[in-house]
């Protein structure tokens, strides 16, 4: 096995190289002078299966280019067989036809991973289960999900889990809600979210009681932060005794680290799926908490043909 890392998130490859003890695969990513990419990779993989660590978080293009590049100087380097770790998978929010002449954003990146010439896909907590099935290649999709129970169990004291109260921050996240409440024996309650435009979120109703719960907002992205921002809210208006808000992917756009800060939010958990800026890090009401051991498990188990699905119990 061979773990290669894009320039994405070098962390989080490291953080997996160290748990499969492999190191990484010496790669040199170089810019030409008009931006294009240039890429190499330093040492000899005839033969061998490998994984390239990628996501494709912003500059979505960028990094985007970079794994087609990199899957496309392997396959031209004769690899036996290469998988495309892709911890966040981008453009995956464009996942249906929302009007006439809109693009499905998420299947044409799947079709240019593919005829880039990658084996397999490795993801996590995609947008939409469906996603899984743009893909014409063997596809796992990681949840996030035991890393984040694992935290809970810890951060929250005993008399604020007999209170916990798991938030789908919108109709579209109840199914992953409600697998993650079950691990607590939980309820979950559903916020009733609008977006009157791209980039805009409007809460319209809460459909559960939230008085006097421990509240935790669970989703698989964060962008601008809008709608987490308002769901907590709205949940602290309606009696909730806290709030705060577990998420896979922290997109984080301007201006969500100072919309978290002024929130009603205790604090916003989020994995490092995608590599974060200094300002993310002095953030206090913002924790990361790593996958690297998941994906490393996975990547192992994928190597030898072991099942993946068992890591989910
Ligand atoms: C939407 O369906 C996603 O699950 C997230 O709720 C959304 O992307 C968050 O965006 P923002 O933080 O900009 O409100």
């Amino acid at each position: 096995m061979k773990l290669i890392s894009g320039t994405a998130n070098e962390p989080l490859a490291r953080g997996i190289a160290e748990f499969l003890d492999v190191p990484l695969t010496s790669v040199e990513i170089e810019r030409f002078r008009d931006q294009e990419i240039f890429a190499k990779i330093n040492e000899n993989v005839r033969g061998e299966d490998i994984f390239l660590i990628q996501p494709t978080s912003a500059p979505a293009n960028d990094h985007l280019m970079e794994l087609l590049i990199l899957i496309d100087a392997l396959v031209r380097a004769s690899a036996q067989r290469i998988t495309a770790v892709i911890p966040y998978y981008g453009y995956a929010r464009q996942d249906r036809k929302t009007g006439g002449r809109t693009p499905i954003s998420a299947k044409l990146v799947a079709n240019l991973i593919s005829k880039a010439g990658a084996h397999r896909v490795l993801t996590a907590d995609l947008h939409a289960g469906q996603i899984q099935g743009f893909f014409d290649i063997p596809t796992d999709n990681l949840f996030g999900q035991p890393v984040f129970v694992t935290d809970i169990k810890e951060r929250f004291s005993k008399k604020e889990r007999d209170s916990l109260l798991f938030v789908s921050p919108d109709t579209g996240g109840v199914v992953r809600t409600r697998s993650i409440a079950k691990k607590f024996g939980a309820d979950i309650a559903i916020i009733d979210k609008r977006r009157p435009k791209a980039g805009e979120s409007e809460v319209m109703n809460i459909i559960g009681d939230v008085a006097g719960r421990t509240c935790i907002l669970y989703d698989d992205i964060i962008d601008s932060g809008g709608t987490i921002c308002k769901a907590a809210k709205a949940l602290k208006d309606q009696g909730a005794n806290s709030v705060s808000a577990y998420i896979t992917h922290g997109v984080l756009s301007d201006p969500a680290v100072e919309s978290i800060t002024k929130s009603e939010l205790t604090e916003v958990v989020i994995s490092d799926s995608i590599a974060q800026p200094q300002k993310v890090k002095d953030c206090d009401k913002i924790r990361e908490v790593s996958i690297s051991t998941l994906m490393g498990e996975a990547i192992r188990r994928i190597a030898n043909d072991e099942s993946v699905s068992k890591l989910f119990g």
